[in-house]
């Protein structure tokens, strides 16, 4: 029967293909399974673990890479056992690490990357196996952000010309201008500017929001211009498709209100910023 050899097929595959491509040899290296932190901030220490089950093996020798570099090596013969390589971004705090772990201490906006470990078995298998996982780096902001360019009283015909401003982050915020709950998303309104470093790495976003007072602005005598910022997951970069979501989003507000003064002059409403605060901070973690 097609079905029946179907699902003998999957279970040769499942219990007799499949341990044997994980094991280098029958008895010996099983398998190597790295666990480490999703993400860290700036100034923690991040431990790496690396576990393996050697079987009937000895272990040789444990390599950590990140993005292809070796950083650390702990061969089980030599002494010392542990070795640290210069690698960008990565601190191995030597003494707190061994076959079975890497503490990385501190943690800064370089240690973000794909990290492997490489677990190798004595002669006479000389079996060798490994794992990896990618460690994020996020640094939310402690600002909230900023609208600035804010005149004390605008026309109708008035150009209101603001920008918002984000707070230090790693990645970068998304800033995302709405009036009246509207979101903007016209190029012919908003003006990007490019992404400012501070010396420390940490990004700076800047939008500008630039459009002439309308009537048609003022639902019920007011506007509401807000901006909102947001770090998350999904801002990080294109290799997302790689891991996993994370529940992490930083989403802040700033907003103004503009009341109708109630003065008519020359049959033109005089408008009068009158507010400018964050609304609030709303932050997932
Ligand atoms: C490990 O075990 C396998 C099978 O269980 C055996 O054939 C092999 O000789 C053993 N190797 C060592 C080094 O003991
Ligand atoms: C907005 O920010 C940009 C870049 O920092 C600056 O050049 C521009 O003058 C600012 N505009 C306003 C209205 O503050």
């Amino acid at each position: 029967m097609a079905s029946r050899s179907f699902y003998i097929h999957i279970t040769i595959y499942a219990f007799v293909l499949l341990p044997l491509s994980m094991c280098a040899g029958i008895g010996g290296l099983k398998w190597v399974s790295v666990n480490l932190p999703h993400f860290r901030r700036p100034g923690e220490a991040a431990h790496l673990h690396c576990d393996y089950d050697l079987g009937n093996d000895t272990l040789y020798a444990v390599k950590w890479y990140k993005d292809n570099e070796e950083f650390y090596r702990f061969v089980a013969k030599e002494r010392p056992q542990s070795t640290s390589y210069r690698v960008d971004g990565v601190d191995v705090d030597v003494s707190a690490s061994d076959n079975k772990k890497v503490v990385l201490r501190p943690v800064r906006l370089r240690t973000g990357g794909l990290y492997r470990c490489e677990v190798s078995a004595e002669a006479p298998s000389f079996a060798s196996a490994q794992s990896e996982g990618r460690l994020e780096v996020i640094s939310l902001p402690i600002e909230d952000p900023k609208i600035t360019g804010v005149r004390v009283q605008y026309q109708i015909g008035d150009e209101i010309n603001l920008n918002c401003t984000s707070g230090r982050s790693y990645p970068a915020s998304m800033l995302h201008w709405y009036i009246n709950e509207e979101k903007i998303s016209s190029n012919s309104v908003l003006i990007r500017y490019p992404t400012r470093k501070s010396r420390q790495g940490l990004l700076t976003t800047v939008l500008g929001l630039r459009f002439h007072l309308n009537n048609h602005h003022f639902l019920g005598g007011s506007m509401r211009v807000k901006c909102v910022s947001s770090v998350s997951r999904s801002d990080l970069d294109d290799r997302t498709s790689v891991i996993e979501n994370l529940p992490i989003t930083d989403l802040r507000e700033a907003l103004l209100l503009v009341r109708n003064s109630a003065d008519l002059k020359q049959n033109q409403y005089i408008y009068t910023f009158l507010i400018i605060f964050v609304m609030f901070s709303m932050k997932f973690l």
